[in-house]
């Protein structure tokens, strides 16, 4: 790989051995990527703090010096872990200390993840503990090389903002963050952006709404895979959380980390400039057959009416989404036997505190949590075994992580549920 005078004196050690491991984990992702070079980033969204029994013995071992070398770094070298170079944020946390006493989780980890938010807070990772950073500040601009982990960000960041980042991992992440470089591979290059498959959308399937949207990225993803699905034809305007979902649901049936909506998203402007001017691979319709088999798989878990827990807010919810969700519960009462839970950043949590919104679910019964969700920290109320949710994402998750049922449709749908105790949704058992 061809570095510049810069790379060579970190690869060096001239900056010190964990900016030099960093480098060599760099050069050899960077290899075997295919990379002839190395991009400059200013922005990295990464994971240190999420406990595990192997972090934990690490840490007893050598500190979290030795733990971040070992996971973030692929390095077994002993050595101090200098600040981060780079602006760098923590993602969502393993568990949220909000749900302290509402769900099982070991209390080792709980002391693990503190220590760790602690120790990388002062070595500067903007603890913002959310997979939606760019709710919360974060926001690359246009064409801003990043280093980005969890799909659903990574998607928003390519596709919503025409930000580039690949899909990273964790040892990446770490690397980038020490030396502010990252391979300059895939989504880093023009020529990797461009549409592969059309999706036309047929009016009469209706996509306009949140539910919607989120099922029609259900559909890209399991159409486009790991390619780029651009979206044209007749659909309402969609707006943040609208993209959120598709995104994210994109992202869980395939492993799509760029789409393109010629006049809605910023990168084409036109079909023709979404493919780069040459032909689909494919070609694609999503009418109401399409939707209506889109619906019945994302609810083809649910059996049981009766519903005991109802999340909502995955990805994290926007404060409008938490607006929306106070507004269907307020002046009504959770039905005895279900919980409800919305996650939202913590950053947020201030906001829906203040404006009044945390005040209404919580009086009818629900909680408003943060940092974590259920897929992450494998938890969810004591004896649930049927939940509802409105995302794609965690009804394709959540019953193989949990052995539980699953019911998806709108954010009211599942309020509904959370005050009735039912599922009344567009498919009634
Ligand atoms: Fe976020 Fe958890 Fe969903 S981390 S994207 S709320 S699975």
């Amino acid at each position: 790989m061809l570095l510049t005078d810069d790379e060579k004196r970190m690869r060096d050690g001239a900056e010190g051995p964990a900016v030099a491991a960093a480098m060599d984990l760099l050069l050899r992702y960077g290899r075997a990527l295919g990379a002839e070079r190395l991009c400059d980033i200013r922005n990295v969204a990464g994971t240190m703090t999420q406990p595990s029994p192997v972090k934990a013995a690490l840490v007893k071992e050598g500190g979290w010096d030795k733990a971040f070398a070992v996971i973030n770094l692929d390095s077994d070298g002993d050595f101090a872990i200098p600040d981060m170079r780079v602006p760098t944020c923590q993602l969502q946390h393993g568990f949220g200390s909000d749900a302290l006493g509402i769900v099982p989780y070991p209390k080792q980890s709980i002391e693990l993840q503190a220590d760790a938010e602690a120790f990388y807070g002062r070595r500067g990772v903007n603890i913002l503990a959310t997979c939606t950073p760019y709710q919360v500040g974060n926001l690359p601009t246009f064409g801003e090389h990043c280093a980005w982990m969890e799909s659903s960000a990574v998607i928003y960041a390519n596709s919503v903002l025409g930000a580039r980042t690949n899909c990273e991992g964790i040892a990446s992440t770490g690397a980038a963050s020490l030396t502010g470089k990252v391979p300059c591979a895939g989504n880093h290059q023009d020529e990797n952006r461009r549409g592969t498959h059309l999706i036309e959308v047929d009016p009469r399937a209706g996509v306009d709404s949140f539910l919607d949207w989120g099922m029609l990225g259900y559909f890209a993803g399991g159409i486009a895979g790991e390619d780029h699905p651009v979206i044209t034809g007749d659909f309402g305007r969609p707006d943040v959380n609208d993209l959120k979902h598709f995104g994210a649901a994109a992202a869980t049936s395939g492993g799509v980390e760029l789409y393109h909506i010629p006049g809605i998203t910023p990168e084409a402007l036109t079909i023709e400039a979404a493919f780069g001017g040459a032909a689909p691979a494919d070609s694609y319709w999503y009418g109401p057959s399409q939707r209506r088999h889109v619906y019945q798989t994302l609810n083809e878990i649910g059996a049981s009416p009766d519903v005991d827990f109802v999340l909502l807010g995955c990805p994290h919810a926007s404060v409008d989404q938490v607006r929306r969700t106070a507004a269907a519960l307020d002046g009504r009462s959770l039905s005895a036997d279900t919980e409800l839970w919305i996650m939202v950043p913590r950053a947020l949590r201030e906001i829906a505190d203040r404006s009044g919104y945390t005040a209404v679910i919580t009086r009818a019964g629900g909680r408003v949590l943060t940092d974590s969700c259920p897929a992450m920290s494998r938890t969810a109320p004591a004896g649930t075994r049927v939940f509802a949710t409105d995302s794609a994402k965690q009804a394709h998750y959540l019953p193989a992580i949990l052995g539980i049922e699953a019911w998806f449709g709108t954010t009211e749908e599942c309020v509904d549920a959370a005050v009735t105790g039912r599922w009344r949704g567009e498919l009634r058992p």
